[in-house]
């Protein structure tokens, strides 16, 4: 496949600029032009939608607020009817959490708060034209699964890299258990997906929560409490993998009940489902992380015990305490890499 990246020139690229503000839409049109973008710039909402309807563009900028009550992000929608479709970046003075999950709802590309630095604004442009590209010709070549395994998980890491390798590393960690555990080759699948994407829905928490170095304040953790709900949107296209939406939704739950967002108890959360959840904290406590060093092998087989009938699935928290017993750390074998 062609490299995006070298291959990138801007006068390939008709952007559709849109702001009610004349001057910044004049300071937007001269920095794009500058960087030699080909562009129509409009004021209003319904400018925006026929020119969409018009003409192919290959990327939309927009301010959020438009007058008349209309938001930048609405236009999303517009766009995502062509064929192929452009992705929108939204242009905001005003950035809020509300307005960020407005932005995830309507797919959305980027968000950029002003004011900013025309090269930093280029670059966004650049980066979310050769994402929309490169997320178009995997498609075009059926490998929808590519861009999940490979984009979305370190779009999750760069959000919260105290997590690194955390998703590809529950991955290998689920599928070992669901093996062992009978789960079909069908579900297997899905829930190797469900354990790469399961935290997706962090996009949406801000960095100050998801960075934090010390404890969570209670409405902060309800914010991040929000993460389950957020991924599940996020793969509301996912039409085909009904399951995968719903153990990322599940992720959080506990055996006893006493888990979020919907405080399901037992098998009301399906096997592969209670997998996850159980590879999941499997992971988070035997790595590093910056509020927290690694636990070694025997706290954590005390854990499941401890938590078998709580937390956990308390079959598979026994199974798990008595392998890793038996054989530390390789019991959980499988390697991520050859899974797909
Ligand atoms: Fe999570």
């Amino acid at each position: 496949m062609e490299d995006i990246s070298r291959s990138f020139d801007p006068r390939r690229h008709r952007v559709l600029v849109v702001d009610d503000d004349v001057d910044v839409l004049q300071g937007l049109c001269l920095t794009l032009r500058g960087a030699g973008y080909p562009l129509l710039a409009v004021q209003s909402l319904p400018e925006a939608v026929t020119a969409l309807r018009r003409e192919p563009f290959q990327l939309v900028l927009t301010d959020l607020y438009l007058g008349n009550n209309d938001l930048g992000v609405h236009i999303a929608d517009f766009a995502r009817e062509q064929r192929p479709a452009p992705p929108v970046i939204v242009l905001t003075g005003r950035p809020t959490f509300d307005g960020a999950q407005e932005a995830l709802r309507n797919h959305v590309a980027d968000m950029v708060v002003k004011p900013v630095a025309a090269s930093q604004l280029l670059a966004t442009c650049r980066r979310v034209i050769q994402e929309a590209e490169l997320a178009r010709r995997n498609s075009e070549l059926e490998s929808a699964n590519r861009v999940l395994t490979s984009v979305l998980p370190r779009t999750i890491e760069m959000k919260d890299p105290t997590t690194s390798g955390h998703a590809s590393r529950v991955v290998g960690y689920t599928d070992s258990l669901a093996k062992r555990c009978g789960v079909s080759d069908e579900d297997c699948s899905s829930l190797r997906l469900a354990a790469l994407l399961h935290d997706i829905g962090k996009i949406g928490v801000p960095d100050h929560i998801l960075q934090k170095p010390g404890p969570l304040t209670a409405d902060e953790f309800e914010v991040v409490k929000r993460h389950p709900a957020m991924g599940y949107e996020v793969l509301a296209e996912l039409t085909e993998h009904a399951n995968v939406r719903t153990w990322v939704y599940q992720h959080h739950e506990r055996w006893d009940g006493n888990g979020y967002p919907n405080r399901l108890k037992g098998e009301e959360v399906a096997l592969p489902g209670r997998i996850l959840v159980l590879a999941e904290v499997y992971d988070a406590l035997v790595e590093e992380r910056s509020y927290k060093p690694a636990w070694p092998l025997a706290k954590v087989i005390a854990l499941f015990r401890e938590q078998a009938g709580r937390q956990f699935d308390p079959d598979l928290a026994h199974l798990v305490a008595d392998g890793l017993e038996r054989s530390g750390n390789r019991f959980f074998a499988a390697s991520p890499d050859s899974l797909f």
